[in-house]
């Protein structure tokens, strides 16, 4: 009854929101390339190539400072890495389709997997891209009851459209920490009982505890037809959920941390195309959703440093996603972007192509050709390309707090 409730409630109005896109898939017809142009025998192609070759280079790690992500980029990681995932469809690889076996049909997942994963994207989410760099599979959903692993790289509790608030319904905040407490007596147990395919006490304590959360939380109260004030006022006790999460995980042994902050609410497609008569930003997105974002990123700063001081010996790296995104949007165009507050898959066209009724892989709906050159996916989440270049600005160390490479817990 509340699975169906949640699910009707979600999509009937702003369903999962959260990334998606794929700029770079750019970036992999071009590497796909080099294996051919390097048996030529022009030596003029060859220049040609080492000149298209370096400017590429260039252009990735200068122009975009950008760090390539995946085969190039990776960590070399000391003890085995462990991640545990907490949050909504930003990180969700599959989890609500395990869960609530709701549909996610093809277009999703066309540009890396080929096939719909459950991903709300085309293709890798960020949290992807971060398992490659530290060279690790990606993160099974814990409700995957045929997922081909056993959870020895963690397991994935990020569950779409989840928000922290209200706390006792599938699949808040709350709920994902009990279900990660119960994989952990779980698997406890199967350890002491001489199995050693599963994670030990090691494992848990050295594991990174990722959280992404919040988003929904905010998107929950402008659909809610909250005023502004309103929406203000209900930041403080998300923060306060968010606490309660992460010192429970203290208090089981977790001592590193990996939080994001919230993206700009405001810039999604879909909010743009159902909240009509709203001030818009110098770059086209909804101001007063921005805004609750920045003051919920600024909470959870405050947040992360305040428990910084009281949970002693742990390392809480608060991560500004808020920042690399809004420049993507702001600087589409610098990215190989165009028309960045534009669905690639949706229904309606310009100038935000998205359809409450007509979603992207629903009858009707249609993707665009170049995913690669769309940063929202489906009006709610980005592509993969997108995605990409938001995980090597993560790993670019430059919008981390303290300022921490990806691959630091399993050093
Ligand atoms: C990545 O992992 C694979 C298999 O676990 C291993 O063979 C390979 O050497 C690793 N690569 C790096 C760069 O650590
Ligand atoms: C856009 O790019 C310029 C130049 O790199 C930068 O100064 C500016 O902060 C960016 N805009 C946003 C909103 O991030
Ligand atoms: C979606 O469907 C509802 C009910 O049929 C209708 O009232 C609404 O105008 C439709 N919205 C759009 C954007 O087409």
């Amino acid at each position: 009854m509340l699975p169906l409730l949640l699910l009707h409630h979600h999509s009937s109005s702003h369903f999962l929101f959260n990334f998606t896109l794929f700029l770079h898939s750019n970036t992999h017809k071009k590497k796909k390339k080099h294996p051919q142009i390097s048996s030529s025998s022009s030596s003029l192609t060859m220049a040609f190539y080492s000149f298209f070759f370096f400017f590429y280079f260039f252009f990735i790690c200068f122009v975009h400072n950008v760090y390539p992500v995946g085969a190039a980029a990776i960590t070399q990681c000391k003890k085995p890495p462990v991640i545990f995932s907490f949050g909504d469809s930003n990180s969700d690889t599959g989890g609500l389709v395990a869960g609530l076996g709701f549909p996610v049909n093809p277009p999703y997942g066309r540009t890396f997997f080929g096939r719909s994963t459950g991903r709300l994207s085309d293709g890798r989410l960020l949290i992807d891209f971060l398992c490659q760099t530290v060279n690790t599979s990606f993160l099974s959903p814990y409700l995957d009851s045929l997922a081909d692993s056993k959870f020895k790289n963690g397991a994935n509790f990020a569950i779409a459209g989840s928000s922290t608030l209200p706390r006792n319904v599938p699949f808040s905040l709350t709920i994902q920490i009990m279900q990660f407490l119960h994989f952990k007596d779980r698997t406890l147990q199967l350890v002491t009982a001489g199995s050693t395919d599963f994670i030990n006490e090691d494992g848990f304590r050295n594991a990174l505890y990722f959280i992404d959360i919040g988003q929904n939380d905010i998107a929950d109260s402008f659909s809610k037809k909250f005023t502004y004030a309103q929406v203000v006022k209900r930041i403080p006790s998300v923060l306060r959920e968010i606490k309660n999460v992460v010192t429970k995980l203290y208090d089981q042994g977790g001592r590193k941390f990996w939080i994001h902050n919230t993206g700009p609410l405001g810039c999604l497609p879909q909010k743009l195309s159902l909240v009509k008569n709203n001030a818009l930003d110098r770059y086209g997105c909804i101001s007063s959703y921005n805004d609750a974002a920045r003051l919920f990123n600024e909470g959870l700063r405050h947040l992360c440093q305040e428990m910084r001081a009281e949970l002693n010996g742990a390392t809480i790296v608060y991560v500004d996603i808020f920042s690399i995104k809004y420049d993507l949007i702001a600087n589409s165009t610098k990215f190989g972007f165009s028309s960045p507050l534009m669905a690639c898959c949706g229904f309606g066209g310009p100038p935000y192509n998205y359809n409450i009724n007509v979603t992207c892989g629903n009858p009707g709906s249609k993707a665009c050709d170049e995913g690669s050159k769309s940063v929202s996916w489906d009006g709610i989440h980005y592509t993969e390309g997108a995605n990409q270049i938001v995980a090597s600005k993560v790993l670019s160390m430059a919008y981390s707090t303290p300022s921490t490479t990806f691959g630091f817990f399993c050093q």
